[in-house]
């Protein structure tokens, strides 16, 4: 890609890739549980350029230079990282509320009602006019490549629009586009349409989400669809419409034979957990997010000692989940909720040598995840609704003997893909825990079977195509632009 330069990209997320965080007398850093984090860092590695952000961590202000900015990976220095501070106002109206009260809700429509609160809509205005403010100072061109990521910047794409009209602009939405209907309820829904068509490319993770966008545009505003394409004519733009599935970066063989053995990580989590030898071990791994399907897979597996007795004694489902976005009710009231069914199944089926569930409520590394996944007969992934989810892909990644088996919910935008999962209806227990019981009684032959041609998928869908289609889509509109320019 010639015409994209890494000096000219600029990313532009709420999250930041590396967070900086004070720990007594040290600063430690940490790194965000986020799937569009995890797909991003590794292209901004590959191609350099700005990433501006929210600057989050408690020692963040600390160690950045006077332009509030500092090189990223720490002793890499690939790409530079522009942080943007937010006020505690700001913060609270814009990324607690607007984006994680009303658009989270409002496109996952998973039974958490949507929050629409005037102030809130004024402070995601307003940080999206500072964040556009930011984009505009840093493009070194007129016509700058901006990768806009995620729901917190609906009206990013316009506002840049309005000052760089030559800019190629490349949003995506992390989450899915619910239909017309569910979104009709925002009030305002016309604004945020607008704000997104200020994109030259407008991508999603699914055909699906696309479909539900183009029809939610063709519902509430004028606008000329051409369907063929997929392709959007809002004013005198264009936006294309496109589905990017998204991925994770496959583990380089370097990285994977530095990995500690597939039995070494079996007892290491046994000992740390107390397992008994012959133990059938499932793990889900989530941010502490009521999407997740966290109380559907806790009912699943308790369903499933309670319809095969067999099973107690010898299976451990162990759940990592770190806390997320803890400031909102609706969380903290889940993890509460969470907390009381595992109590209340573990007194249910536990003894004083058998727990059945384990709930590790904490932010774990990425080493510490390879570990478990490594140690697991089972991962469940049972999301009421996801964009894509990479927890999947991250367990099919780790498992180079060819072992363990995934069980995925079909409301997942990687089931699409994810074909050898066992694939289940989160919402149906019976279904979920008879899916559990497949996976735990299935022969070696058969894992491997689906596992290699999982892994197969995965490595060749791998984060690298899924930037590399949506920068040459870019590369190629880019170049009709300025052709068109000089007729
Ligand atoms: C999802 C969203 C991301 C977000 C991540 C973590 O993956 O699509 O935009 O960064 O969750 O959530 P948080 O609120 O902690 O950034």
């Amino acid at each position: 890609h010639t015409q994209l330069r890494g000096d000219q990209v600029v990313v532009v997320s709420n999250r930041e890739p590396y967070i900086h965080d004070r720990d007594e007398d040290r600063i430690v850093i940490r790194r965000p549980a986020s799937g569009l984090v995890t797909a991003v860092e590794p292209i901004m590695r590959a191609c350099s350029g700005t990433w501006i952000a929210h600057g989050s961590g408690s020692a963040d202000r600390e160690v950045v230079d006077s332009g509030d900015r500092i090189a990223v990976p720490p002793g890499h220095h690939d790409y530079s990282l522009r942080r943007i501070w937010l006020s505690q106002e700001e913060e609270r109206g814009y990324y607690y509320g607007f984006a994680n009260e009303g658009m989270w809700p409002l496109c996952h429509v998973a039974h958490v009602r949507p929050i629409f609160r005037e102030s809130d809509w004024e402070a995601y205005k307003a940080v999206n006019r500072r964040f556009a403010d930011a984009v505009i100072a840093e493009a070194r061109s007129d016509d700058p490549v901006v990768l806009v990521q995620d729901y917190h910047f609906a009206l990013l794409p316009a506002m840049i629009r309005e000052k760089l009209p030559q800019a190629t602009i490349l949003t995506f939405w992390h989450i899915p586009w619910p239909n017309p209907e569910s979104f009709g309820i925002c009030p305002w829904r016309r604004e945020i349409l607008q704000g997104l068509l200020g994109s030259t490319i407008l991508g999603f993770h699914t055909r699906f989400h696309c479909k539900n966008f183009i029809e939610t545009v063709d519902r509430f505003l004028e606008a000329r669809i051409e369907h063929e394409h997929a392709i959007i004519s809002h004013g005198d733009k264009e936006t294309l419409v496109e589905s990017y599935p998204i991925s994770i970066e496959w583990p380089h063989p370097l990285e994977s034979s530095g990995w500690p053995s597939i039995s070494d990580c079996r007892r290491r989590i046994a000992e740390l957990l107390g397992l008994a030898g012959e133990t059938c071990l499932a793990v889900g791994v989530d941010r502490f997010d009521y999407t997740k399907g966290i109380v559907e897979r806790l009912h699943a597996v308790e369903r499933l000692l309670e319809k095969r007795p067999e099973w107690i004694g010898r299976f451990v489902f162990v759940q990592v989940a770190s806390p997320t976005r803890s400031m909102l009710d609706e969380y903290r009231d889940f993890q509460g909720l969470v907390g009381r069914l595992v109590d209340r199944i573990n007194a249910r089926f536990g003894t004083l040598e058998y727990i059945p569930i384990r709930l590790l409520a904490a932010h774990h590394e990425h080493r510490e995840l390879i570990e478990l996944y490594r140690a697991a007969n089972i991962c469940v992934v049972t999301s009421l609704h996801d964009g894509m989810n990479l927890v999947c892909k991250e367990f099919v990644a780790a498992r180079d003997d060819d072992q363990g088996v995934l069980v995925l919910s079909r409301f997942a935008g990687a089931s699409r893909e994810m074909r050898e999962a066992l694939i289940v209806n989160p919402y149906h227990v019976e279904e979920t825990a008879d899916a559990l019981h497949q996976a735990a009684t299935m022969s070696s032959e058969e894992q491997r079977e689906r596992m290699s041609s999982l892994r197969h998928t995965v490595s060749e869908f791998n984060v690298f195509r899924w930037a590399g289609r949506m920068l040459s889509d870019a590369a190629r509109l880019r170049l009709r632009t300025r052709v068109e320019a000089r007729v």
